[in-house]
């Protein structure tokens, strides 16, 4: 990674040919990566999208978005699937910036709630998320497949929801 400037550059949608330095990121930054496939996934679904801060060269980090519809009552919400910064990128706004960005455009889009899970163990990353405004819904038992529990948690976006 080149050197670091103080402000991360705004998120840009990735399309396919960025798609490998995602997954590489990915690779660095999760003991259990998604694969390829499931990657090419993400950019096949309608309203799933992966924005990204820095270039395909020096990328900073990422978040993949999704969607779900909940049945009752019916509506459409969006999911954090995953998000990471470059280790040499940390503590430096880049999460926030991408968080803040998806707030935003769910908001804009009458996106009621953003939701995500996280490891009881993550603490930093749960850190990140209070700090933008998700609360713990509840705990979800053996979420992962090293048989750690996840805490699900949630944000209500407004119309009016602004970046922090
Ligand atoms: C969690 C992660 C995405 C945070 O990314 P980041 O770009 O470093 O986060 P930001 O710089 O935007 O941090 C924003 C706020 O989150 C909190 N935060 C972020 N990292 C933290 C840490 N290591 N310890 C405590 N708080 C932390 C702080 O409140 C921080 O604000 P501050 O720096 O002004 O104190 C990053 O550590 C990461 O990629 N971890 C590995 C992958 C991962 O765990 N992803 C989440 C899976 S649910």
């Amino acid at each position: 990674m080149s050197a670091v400037s103080a402000v991360p550059p705004a998120p840009r949608q990735v399309g396919w040919l960025d798609l490998a330095a995602v997954i590489r990121l990915n690779r660095l930054c999760f003991p259990d990566p998604y694969s390829v496939s499931r990657f090419a996934g993400f950019l096949l679904t309608p309203r799933c999208y992966i924005l990204a801060v820095g270039p395909a060269s020096d990328l900073r980090g990422y978040v993949v978005v999704s969607h779900q519809t909940c049945p009752a009552p019916p509506r459409l919400v969006a999911e954090v699937t995953s998000i990471a910064t470059h280790p040499d990128a940390r503590r430096q706004g880049v999460a926030r910036l991408l968080l803040n960005e998806v707030c935003q455009r769910e908001a804009a889009a009458g996106i009621g709630q953003l939701y995500l899970q996280v490891a009881v163990s993550n603490l930093a990353a749960q850190t990140l998320y209070a700090s933008l405004g998700f609360v713990r819904d509840r705990r979800l038992p053996k979420y992962y497949q090293s048989g750690e529990d996840a805490w699900l948690m949630v944000r209500a976006l407004e119309p009016e929801t602004r970046p922090d």
